[in-house]
């Protein structure tokens, strides 16, 4: 006899009780998604995994600690099958069908009522794919449609409500796999882009030629008219029904002048969204294999601009605090000041011969690194040639360093 189709739904389980016999691998998938479908899960297994446990624990979900008995369907509206007792199974699925619940069995699916799709989602999107036998190919088809809807290249035009206004991306520290998944998707929807000189470049490329793309770095003003023109660049965009990303280096939050942007939209009463992005300040010592704490060594980390020096009475850093400190110091727009920094940590206490990394284009193919002391750092950067854009990494940490593939 042919084999039908299987006739898919969506099921609305919030408030409706599923039964969930055995708590292995396949429970441990499945449940985060019936929890987080607001389902009435209970649990019938002896025994589960320490993350199952913490669901009960938590309250997620109601756990009776013994085997399936006759009867634990009463009351399902649906239920999954997944003891490691083939009787068991069997035996919960007659009750299942007896009792008209729609089952899926994780030993058996030709004897179950139900099979469970492969599903994703993406932005409000749900993606269920069913192939009949093969659970590798559902798997590998659903990958390749949420992934394709996260980053844009397989576009739903006329349902996809596009963002209005602008959207401020973090772009990460410049290796353009480090942007995030709603970032990577709001640029694949721009109709124009504004793109500062550090972040993800490559990812410009992508774009297509409809797509207007403005170089902020280009913007010919002064250093402050830069940031205005910037603005008004983004309003008139927005105002004309645009959709603009205004990419940015890093997090935009983060010495990235992102509230001024906001603000000065929010002024016009154009909408905005903040997607956070990666911040070099923890990334480029990561990819340097430098981790910003470590158990025994640092207990904290600090993250400081030091694009004004030390003694220049616009600085709002204590640097003799700082130097008070054990832990991490992470400095960003550094390297012209370097020298005169370091002296200072010195001068109010941190050891001379504290371990110092510089790491200039973090997780771009020019990535460098250059190791110092305090002692050292001010001769070592020019000696090197250090420039713009660099990390610096002043702790114990550094001597903590691993080797990274990047
Ligand atoms: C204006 S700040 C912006 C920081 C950014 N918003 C962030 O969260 O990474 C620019 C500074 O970030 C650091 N930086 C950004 N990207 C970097 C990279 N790929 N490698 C090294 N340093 C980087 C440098 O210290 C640079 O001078």
């Amino acid at each position: 006899m042919a084999e039908h189709a299987p006739y898919p739904v969506g099921l609305r389980l919030a408030g409706r009780r599923v039964v969930v016999l055995g708590a292995g691998q396949v429970a441990q998938r499945r449940l985060p998604a019936l929890i987080a479908a607001g389902a009435d899960v209970l649990l019938v297994s002896p025994s589960a995994t320490p993350s199952v446990e913490a669901m009960a624990e938590t309250g997620e979900l109601r756990w009776e600690r013994r085997r399936y008995r006759d009867g634990d369907l009463d009351g399902a509206w649906y239920a999954l099958i997944t003891t490691d007792d083939p009787a068991a199974n069997a035996a919960a699925s007659a009750e299942a069908e007896a009792r008209r619940v729609w089952a899926v069995r994780s030993d058996d699916a030709t004897a179950a009522s139900a099979w469970t799709p492969a599903t994703g989602r993406s932005e409000g999107v749900t993606v269920a794919v069913l192939t009949g036998n093969d659970p590798r190919r559902s798997a590998a088809l659903r990958d390749t449609i949420v992934e394709g809807l996260r980053d844009g290249s397989l576009a739903a035009p006329h349902h996809r409500p596009r963002h209005k206004g602008v959207a401020l991306v973090g772009g990460g520290p410049g290796d353009p796999d480090l942007i995030t998944v709603r970032g990577r998707r709001l640029l694949a929807e721009a109709d124009v882009v504004i793109a500062d000189r550090l972040g993800p470049r490559d990812l410009l490329d992508e774009l297509p030629p409809h797509v207007g793309i403005i170089d902020a770095a280009k913007i010919p003003y002064g250093r402050f008219m830069a940031q205005e023109a910037i603005n008004n660049a983004l309003i008139e965009h927005a105002k004309a029904g645009k959709a603009v990303v205004r990419l940015k280096g890093g997090d935009p939050f983060v010495f990235g002048r992102g509230m001024e942007e906001v603000q000065a939209l929010a002024e016009h009463g154009i909408p905005c969204t903040v997607v956070p992005g990666i911040s070099s300040s923890i990334s480029v010592p990561a990819a340097a294999g430098i981790p910003v704490t470590h158990r025994g060594v640092a207990h904290e980390f600090t993250v400081v601009s030091g694009h004004v020096a030390p003694d220049d009475p616009r600085s709002l850093v204590d640097w003799a605090a700082l130097a008070q400190l054990q832990g991490t110091l992470v400095l960003l727009m550094s390297v012209e000041n370097i020298g005169r920094i370091a002296a200072v940590l010195i001068g109010h206490g941190r050891p001379a011969d504290t371990p110092v990394a510089v790491v200039q284009e973090g997780t771009t193919a020019a990535q460098r690194r250059v190791d110092a002391t305090l002692a050292t750092v001010g001769e070592r950067v020019k000696a090197e040639g250090i420039r713009p854009p660099a990390v610096i990494v002043i702790g114990e940490v550094v001597r903590c360093t691993a080797g990274t593939a990047s």
